[in-house]
């Protein structure tokens, strides 16, 4: 029987196109500066016309198998809130491109905390011995879903991907995952949504508009409560690990807002230093900002074998979670 699911490997994909602060002026009633002193954004990647949420995801899925010098995993779990279709689940798609026939695949909802839920989805997996290996994918492409006259929810996200393979091993391995907190409130679900396109609007028999379609958000709301959940979140994945916040070598945050970041900081005790932040080049990458992230500080060598490192996320639902972890050997694909 797994003791526990551990980290043996990490990938990740930007799509190419680039889209800065001044590319947004140019087509909207914002500017650079605004866009930098407010959410810490300098530039965001972008699919290309015709590119979808399983493109990405392939990127990144077959780089952490690479990463962990893997051509197999015994199921996917890709974390997304923009799949390619309503209608099946993108998972089983990602699986077949990478050369996974036959292997369990599916689909896990929980927007920008979506990395957090699956990896507790694969630990639960590898704990029950579902499977040996699990290929955990974080992927979203917002660019898809923002009303283009929306500048603020354009100026906040990006597109991308990243992954890991998870492996069963002993709990008391580097690379081990640990201190594992989940939680949710619903009665604020409408923070963060896409208000048409489901069961609720279709079952009205009244026509899709482009607006059910796109993505809305109440930023200031959302901003008090991520700085609040991640808190208490943090807190409790440390304890539960067994940890001081001081003994946290590492904290890599969902990247929602740089000041969202330094807040947290603040008010955990903690120096800003201590936490991972590549939003400046990415913006919001929904599901894949906390393995992108990841995958930043590995290559810049802010993550070294022994670290103790904490993961927190938060997102539409509302959700947030948390998962403590020490880093083991591996190089980011
Ligand atoms: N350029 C210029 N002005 C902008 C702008 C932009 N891109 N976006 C918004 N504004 C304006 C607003 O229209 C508003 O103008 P008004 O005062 O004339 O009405 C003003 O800036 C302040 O808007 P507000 O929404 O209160 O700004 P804010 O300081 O809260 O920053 C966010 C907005 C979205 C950056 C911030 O709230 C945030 O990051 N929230 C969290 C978002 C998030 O993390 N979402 C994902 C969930 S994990």
């Amino acid at each position: 029987m797994a003791q526990a699911a551990v980290l043996a490997g990490l990938g990740a994909w930007l799509p190419p196109d680039v889209v800065t602060n001044d590319d947004l002026a140019a087509v909207l009633d914002t500017d650079d500066e605004w866009i930098r002193t407010r959410t810490g954004i300098r530039q965001r990647h972008v699919v290309a016309p015709g590119e979808a949420t399983s493109d990405l995801a392939v990127e990144a899925g077959a780089r952490a198998l690479k990463s962990a010098g893997q051509e197999h995993a015994d199921a996917v779990v890709l974390a997304t809130s923009t799949p390619d279709r309503p209608c099946p689940a993108t998972a089983p798609d990602v699986a077949a491109r990478l050369g996974l026939q036959g292997v369990a695949a599916f689909d896990v909802g929980a927007v920008c905390t979506g990395f957090i839920y699956a990896l507790a989805t694969a630990a639960g997996l590898l704990a029950t011995d579902a499977a040996g290996s699990v290929l955990v994918i974080g992927a979203d492409t917002f660019s898809t879903i923002l009303d283009p006259k929306d500048r603020t929810t354009r100026a906040v996200f990006g597109d991308g991907a990243g992954a890991v393979l998870l492996r069963s091993g002993g709990k008391d391995e580097t690379g081990a995952l640990r201190g594992l907190t989940l939680g949710s409130n619903g009665s604020r679900s409408e923070l963060i949504e896409i208000p048409g396109g489901g069961s609720r609007q279709r079952s009205t028999g009244r026509p899709v508009t482009d607006a059910d379609l796109y993505f809305a958000m109440q930023g200031r709301a959302v901003f008090a409560e991520a700085v609040q959940r991640m808190e208490g979140s943090v807190r409790h994945s440390a304890e539960r690990a067994g940890w001081q916040l001081a003994d946290i070598d590492r904290f890599v945050p969902h990247q929602a807002n740089a000041r969202i970041i330094t807040a947290l900081a603040a008010r955990l005790g903690v120096p800003v230093e201590a936490f991972a932040s590549n939003i400046d080049r990415v913006g919001n990458t929904v599901a894949a900002s906390i393995p992108l992230a990841l995958a930043d500080e590995v290559t810049h060598n802010r993550l070294r074998v022994g670290d103790q490192v904490l993961l927190t996320g938060f997102g539409g639902g509302l959700t947030w979670g948390s998962i403590a972890l020490t880093w083991p050997d591996l190089t980011a694909a």
